[in-house]
C-alpha cells in the first residue's frame, strides 16, 4: 500500500527541501527555548513562534490546522499533547511541552520538546528522561527497510522499565509537503506497523508521549484540542522528524541547544 505512493519516497532535491525545513524549525527551537520559564504565558511563547516564523518569511503549520487557533501547541504537566496556547502562567516544577512545527517552501519540519521548569519533583524529570531516550531508542533502532514496530517495541520496552504508559490515541506520522501522512507511527507495535516499512527516501516523525500512570487520555470537549492524562498525572514528550536514507536515519530537526541522545535531566 505504501509502496505504490510516489509522494512518500523523495529524491534528492525534495529531501534538501525537507533538511531545509526542518533546519528552520529547529532554529526556531534553539530560539524558544530561553523563553519557556516560570513567570511567562503560553500565549507570549506562541506570539514569539509567529513573530519568528513570519520575519522569516515562513508560515507556521498550526495555525488554521483543522481549525487550530495557535500557531504551536504548549502541553503542560497532565496535558499530553495539544495543548492551546493561552493566559496560563508557566510556573516554577511545571513540565512544559512546546511543539512547533513550521512551512518552509512548501515543506514541513515537526519537532517539539518537554522543559523542565525550575525545581521539578523527582517524578516529572524521570518521565521526561524516559520520553527523551525512548525517541531516541527507537531512532536508532530503525534501518534502511525496516518495519515501522521497531519504534513501538524500543519506546515500550523502555517504558516499561519504569512502568509508565505510553499513549495509543495519538502517533507519529509521515511528513513532507503534508503535514499528517502516511504511514502512521504508533509507539507502540500494533498490526498495521508490522506491515508497514520504512524505505530509503521516506520521512516521518517519531515522538512519543509517555504518561507517569495510565495511558489512558481524554479529550477536552470545551476546547476540542486540550488531551490530558485520564488520571491527571503528567505525561512529556519529544518529536523530531527524521528521514531515512540508503545509509540509515538522519534526524532533521536536530538543535544546537537542545538535549542530545545520552543527555540526563
Ligand atoms: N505538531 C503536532 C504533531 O506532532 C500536531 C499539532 S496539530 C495542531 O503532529 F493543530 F494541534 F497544531
Ligand atoms: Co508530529
Ligand atoms: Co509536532
Amino acid at each position: 500500500m505504501l509502496r505504490g505512493k510516489r509522494e512518500l519516497y523523495l529524491v534528492e532535491c525534495e529531501r534538501d527541501s525537507m533538511r531545509e525545513a526542518c533546519k528552520f524549525n529547529a532554529q526556531l527551537m534553539d530560539f524558544i527555548r530561553p523563553h519557556v520559564k516560570a513567570g511567562v504565558l503560553t500565549s507570549e511563547i506562541d506570539s514569539l513562534v509567529s513573530e519568528y516564523t513570519l520575519d522569516h518569511h515562513h508560515r507556521p503549520a498550526c495555525l488554521g490546522y483543522q481549525g487550530f487557533p495557535k500557531s504551536c501547541c504548549t502541553s503542560v504537566n497532565e496535558v499530553v499533547c495539544h495543548g492551546i496556547p493561552g493566559d496560563y502562567e508557566i510556573q516554577d516544577g511545571d513540565i512544559v511541552n512546546v511543539d512547533i512545527t513550521s512551512i518552509v517552501n512548501g515543506w514541513l519540519g515537526d519537532q517539539s520538546e518537554t522543559f523542565l521548569i525550575g525545581n521539578v519533583s523527582d517524578e516529572a524529570r524521570s518521565v521526561t528522561q524516559c520520553a527523551l531516550d525512548s525517541m531516541y531508542l527507537a531512532i536508532d533502532a530503525l534501518t534502511p527497510g525496516c518495519r515501522v514496530a521497531e519504534i513501538g517495541r524500543a519506546i515500550i520496552s523502555e517504558a516499561n522499565k519504569y512502568g509508565y504508559g505510553v499513549v495509543r490515541e495519538y502517533v507519529g506520522h509521515g511528513i513532507g509537503r503534508r503535514f499528517h501522512q502516511e504511514p502512521s507511527i504508533p509507539h507502540y507495535p500494533n498490526r498495521q506497523a508490522h506491515i508497514d516499512r520504512i524505505h530509503p527516501g521516506m520521512c516521518f516523525t517519531v515522538e512519543p508521549m509517555i504518561n507517569l500512570g495510565t495511558r489512558e487520555t481524554v479529550l477536552d470537549r470545551g476546547d476540542g484540542w486540550t488531551v490530558r492524562t485520564k488520571d491527571g498525572l503528567i505525561s512529556a514528550q519529544f518529536e523530531h522528524t527524521i528521514l531515512m536514507t540508503e545509509d540509515g536515519t538522519e534526524i532533521l530537526t536536530m538543535t544546537m541547544g537542545g538535549p542530545k541522545p545520552g543527555h540526563r535531566f
